[in-house]
């Protein structure tokens, strides 16, 4: 009975992050981006990828699967941390891009958030692999979802 109860709100969490921060089931290809842009819209759409399959699997929608979770954890932080700001040279924000120019105004905080994406991820990724319960999986993963709001609030104008 507390079980399922905690379940409820686990899934009411993720589904309230999935559905406010990440923009999932949207269609993110943006044609014509060329260069520096369509490399990092590609990034992300392959890290928004990989959570939704997490957040699907959490969901009950997918078959549960540590090894795939270990994977998509691992897959998110190959896209995060320096290898996310590289993709940001200043001012890079031709059409169709919707980065914000706070970006370089606030570099810190973007630099420390990328970082803290990559560290959530890594942590996920070892959670699933040391075979922790779904509980705790589901908490690593909210971690993870609440990083990338938090940027996207930030840095990330919707058009
Ligand atoms: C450090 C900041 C930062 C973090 C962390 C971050 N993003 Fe992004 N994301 C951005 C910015 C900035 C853009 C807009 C890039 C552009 O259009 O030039 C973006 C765009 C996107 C897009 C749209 C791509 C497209 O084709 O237009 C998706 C999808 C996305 N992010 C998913 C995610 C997911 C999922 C996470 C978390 C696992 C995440 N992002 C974490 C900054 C971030």
């Amino acid at each position: 009975m507390r079980g399922s109860v905690k379940t409820m709100k686990t899934g009411f969490t993720l589904t309230v992050l999935l559905a406010s921060g990440l923009g999932l089931g949207a269609v993110w290809a943006h044609s014509g981006a060329t260069g520096i842009v369509k490399e990092r819209m590609d990034a992300m759409t392959e890290i928004g990828d990989s959570v939704k399959s997490v957040g699907q699997m959490l969901k009950g929608e997918a078959p549960y699967n540590r090894e795939k979770i270990a994977d998509a954890g691992q897959a998110i932080a190959g896209h995060a941390g320096q290898a996310l700001t590289d993709l940001f040279p200043e001012g890079s924000l031709h059409t169709p891009s919707e980065a914000s120019p706070e970006i370089w105004a606030d570099w810190a905080e973007f630099s420390k958030i990328a970082g803290t994406l990559k560290e959530s991820a890594v942590a996920l990724s070892d959670l699933a692999e040391a075979g922790a319960g779904e509980k705790d999986i589901a908490a690593a993963f909210g971690n993870v979802a609440g990083t990338c709001k938090a940027c996207h609030e930030a840095f990330r104008i919707k058009k």
